[in-house]
């Protein structure tokens, strides 16, 4: 069935209280759930309430305390005749958590339990109105074998607590009014780093790590993480933290990144568990976003829900933006940008212009859970991050002020957050809503002519037809810009141009030369730009942009032009070396610009990927832009030689340490290395080499094992044979090793994929494991697309195998098959032939059905 968001009406019924007890066991859990239910004076009155249920079976109900015999089932859900104002309701059932493999409800995870209720997972609980606007204040009582389980915990606060011999319990209440999806509770043998923060407002919270014993002396990092959020939270949004207490639990067996249960956060263990030996610096980013992502949805999700799943983004977009606002303001902020636009152009982009295309706040769907997306989380961010550039960072707080204060206790909609950003901030948003309903990456093509002291900017927009949408309006697009001349090297000020129409042209006096147009930055805008630049203006710039981002991305201008037009073959060699020495001199300035800190030169150096390549191309030719991405590589790499050896040298010498300087180093000391290797693989190798048996850190010794595992050196088995002794016992690190190989730039990729899939550690119901191996698999150009269409064969038998075991797992992987429509004949049929068996096979998942329908169009 399709849900449609114009169907949304109000449930006829409040369920004001709800007390649930948990009788638990790893094979067997009771549950015992009661109901007070009244009438929704707001709603259309019903003579039945609708109760959700998945796969459960109903043991026992009662209505107001009597047997009930006026209830049916519909399909999987219970609907009960309720002929009063107000009744208690009593249901029981029976659950298994081991067997519990799709990690939705309450499920057995190393032998301990833990739930994941977002979006519909508590209706495999117990039967329950299970949509967000039922709100409701729980109070839950856990008992269980306490040799077991001697830790159990739940929302909120702990009421109370005993036992008697084997068996002991817990109770605890939640005083704030939430969803089900919110719902949360863990059992398990567990030990706890523990801390404190106190608020602004005096309240002393107890904070608490939860992991298992061994892992306590990697949660250092998470802990002091979740201290900056709730102090940063205070700070830039005025939100303070409103229980006493705060638990977080690190879980290995995770569908996703977190979650964010009210006062008892469940977290991926690869988002928890980080030191100096087993994490890289991007782990380490990765535990402090995550972390604060988390935190901040207690108020952007929590305290403010969804009124319907159709306003997922009025919660993941903006605590999206406020988690990277907060790594902005812990770290570089230009280099968290620079990251947050990359992810963007190399997931959210692919996505926009594919067939999966949707808008941030969908019309409809199947399966919400195909709807946690780069576009609802990235873009939604980006959308939201527009209104704070329109209106300046002081107004934008006084509209964010006005959202929280206006329907704090609510489940509220986008079109609330935008009403209320609209008053508090002083906006006219009424045609940026567009932005909302829109699907599509708007394309700016913009020209610059100059007459007399006059430069005019000609802007046009173009927003690509969408599934579903054929024709779109024009949207309100902020573009910061900058013009510089070329004499000084410097602008007089920057301007933003609102292009709010199909068309506009803006002047601007006082050049008496064509200046060079810097332009979208910071990235105000998620747009493409099309223009037609000259490659000296992008050396320019590369040079002398004072703005970081618009400074990366003439970088990645000067190579996506090389090799775009070396793909389509329009270059003869002359032009080639032309080009590839602009590319060079432009490398040179950024490794010899001493102003510039490591951090950002690594951004400066980095190449385009190939996905984000690939996206710039009507029919993407896998095969032929990991060649001339290579090729240029290799041409960096002899150019550049000896002062990528300096720069590996220098870095090499700094001593390990957590601050920007020494990440920087780490930075660049691999990124030289995967030039060198390209062009000088015998050199880099015994670099890479050295680094790896050198390292005191997991970010150079990964990175020396990533330049080697895509070598055909001798020394490359033994090193993979070495990672995995030294790591075998570490879960996240041998996630690693099946990585690296999978996206290694060896030619035996796929026959190395195949044996992994036999290795002992390889297992489906790991879903870290699973997206180890096959996500990196998938992301590699030359093995994922090999010509025969052995790929894309391996992953829609991964897809077929995975999905009655894990279905939201298993959908993700339609995507890269879904890509077919871009990319070159032969392999497109290839690919959408594989994506018709998948659709062929019985009995798939609601989650991998929708995804295989949608991609074949
Ligand atoms: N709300 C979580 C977060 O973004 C994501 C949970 C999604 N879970 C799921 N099974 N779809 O932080
Ligand atoms: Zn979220």
């Amino acid at each position: 069935a399709i849900i449609r968001r114009e169907d949304y009406t109000p449930f006829p019924w409040l369920v004001p209280q709800v007390h649930l007890s948990f009788e638990l066991g790893v094979e067997q859990t009771r549950v015992t759930s009661r109901l007070t239910v009244e009438r929704n004076p707001a709603a259309d009155a019903s003579p039945t309430i609708r109760l959700n249920g998945d796969g459960l079976k109903l043991s026992e109900l009662q209505v107001d305390g009597e047997p009930c015999s006026t209830h049916a089932m519909d399909g999987d859900d219970l609907v009960v005749t309720l002929p009063g104002e107000r009744h208690e309701l009593t249901i029981v059932t029976q659950i298994d958590p081991a067997a519990n493999s799709q990690l939705m409800g309450l499920y057995a995870s190393n032998g301990m339990l833990c739930t994941q209720c977002e979006a519909e997972g508590f209706r495999r609980i117990t039967f329950f109105p299970d949509r967000p606007d039922v709100l409701s204040t729980y109070t839950v009582r856990m008992s269980g074998p306490a040799a077991q389980f001697p830790i159990l915990l739940c929302n909120g606060n702990k009421a109370d607590s005993g036992g008697d011999g084997d068996t002991h319990w817990a109770e605890w209440h939640d005083p704030w009014p939430k969803p089900a999806y919110l719902f949360a509770l863990v059992a398990g043998d567990l030990v706890a780093r523990s801390d404190s923060f106190t608020t602004t407002g005096g309240r002393t919270v107890e904070l608490n790590v939860w992991v298992r014993d061994g892992d306590l002396d990697r949660t250092e990092h998470a802990m002091e993480s979740l201290k900056r959020s709730m102090k940063w939270d205070e700070e830039v949004f005025g939100r303070e933290y409103d229980l006493d207490l705060f638990n977080i639990v690190a879980v290995s067996d995770f569908n996703m990144g977190a979650m964010e249960n009210k006062g008892l956060n469940v977290f991926n263990t690869k988002y928890v568990l980080a030191d100096q030996e087993t994490a890289t610096d991007g782990d380490f980013d990765g535990v402090e976003g995550v972390i604060g992502h988390e935190y901040f949805h207690n108020w952007s999700g929590n305290r403010i829900t969804c009124r319907d799943w159709f306003q997922l983004s009025l919660k993941e977009g903006f605590t999206v933006l406020r988690d990277q606002l907060f790594s902005q303001d812990m770290d570089s902020a230009p280099v968290k940008r620079i990251e947050d636009v990359r992810i963007l152009r190399g997931v959210q982009f692919p996505e926009d212009s594919g067939p999966l295309a949707h808008s941030i706040r969908p019309d409809s769907y199947r399966e919400i859970s195909n709807f946690y997306t780069p576009t609802i989380y990235n873009k939604g961010a980006e959308v939201i991050r527009m209104m704070r550039t329109m209106a300046g960072e002081e107004a934008f707080r006084k509209g964010t002020d006005l959202y929280f204060d206006r329907h704090d206790g609510e489940a509220a909609t986008c079109e609330d957050f935008i009403t209320a950003i609209e008053d508090g901030a002083g906006l006219d948003l009424r045609q940026f809503r567009l932005w909302y309903s829109q699907a599509g990456t708007p394309k700016v093509s913009v020209a610059v002519t100059h007459d007399g002291d006059t430069a005019a900017l000609t802007f046009k927009q173009d927003i690509p037809a969408t599934p579903g949408q054929a024709d779109k309006q024009p949207m309100p697009i902020p573009l910061r810009i900058a013009l510089f001349d070329r004499e000084s090297g410097k602008h007089d000020g920057e301007h933003l141009v609102m292009l709010d129409t199909a068309e506009k042209e803006v002047r601007f006096a006082g050049f008496a030369a064509p200046p060079v147009l810097s332009i979208n930055r910071g990235f105000s805008a998620p747009v493409t730009i099309d223009r037609a630049v000259s490659r000296d203006d992008l050396v320019f710039l590369a040079a002398k942009d004072d703005d970081p981002f618009a400074r990366y991305e003439a970088m990645q201008d000067l190579m996506v032009g090389h090799l775009v037009s070396a793909v389509a073959g329009e270059m003869d060699s002359a032009e080639r070396d032309a080009a590839r020495q602009d590319i060079a001199c432009a490398f040179a300035a950024v490794l010899e610009d001493d102003r510039l800190d490591d951090l950002m030169r690594g951004e400066l150096l980095m190449m385009p990927s190939q996905a984000y390549l690939s996206e710039q191309m009507l029919l993407a030719e896998p095969g032929r832009i990991h060649e001339e991405r290579e090729a240029l590589k290799a041409a960096l790499g002899s150019a550049l030689e000896s002062q990528l050896l300096t720069l590996h040298k220098r870095a090499s010498a700094l001593p390990f340490a957590l601050d920007q300087a020494a990440k920087g180093a780490r930075k660049v000391k691999t990124v030289a290395l995967t030039y060198l290797a390209a062009a000088k693989p015998d050199t880099a190798s015994d670099l890479a080499e050295k680094q790896y048996s050198g390292a005191d850190n997991m970010t150079d010794r990964q990175g020396a094992l990533m330049v080697l595992a895509g070598l055909q050196s001798p020394a490359r088995t033994g090193a993979l044979l070495d990672f995995y002794n030294r790591y075998r016992d570490n879960p996240l690190v041998v996630d690693k090793w099946f990585s690296l190989q999978a996206s290694s730039l060896h030619p035996q990729v796929l026959q190395h994929v195949k044996a992994l899939r036999d290795h002992p550690d390889f297992t489906l119901k790991n879903p870290n494991r699973v997206r180890a191996l096959y996500m990196a698999f998938a992301a590699s150009p030359h093995a994922f697309h090999a010509e025969d269409g052995e790929g894309y064969r391996m992953i829609a038998d991964l897809i077929l195998e995975l999905d009655p075991i894990n279905a939201q797992t298993a959908a993700r992987f339609v995507t890269p098959l879904g890509r077919w429509q871009r990319i070159e004949p032969a392999r497109s049929a290839l690919m959408r032939g594989e994506l018709e068996r998948i659709a062929e096979a019985g009995n798939l998942s609601r989650d991998t059905f929708e995804q295989v329908t949608r991609s074949l169009g």
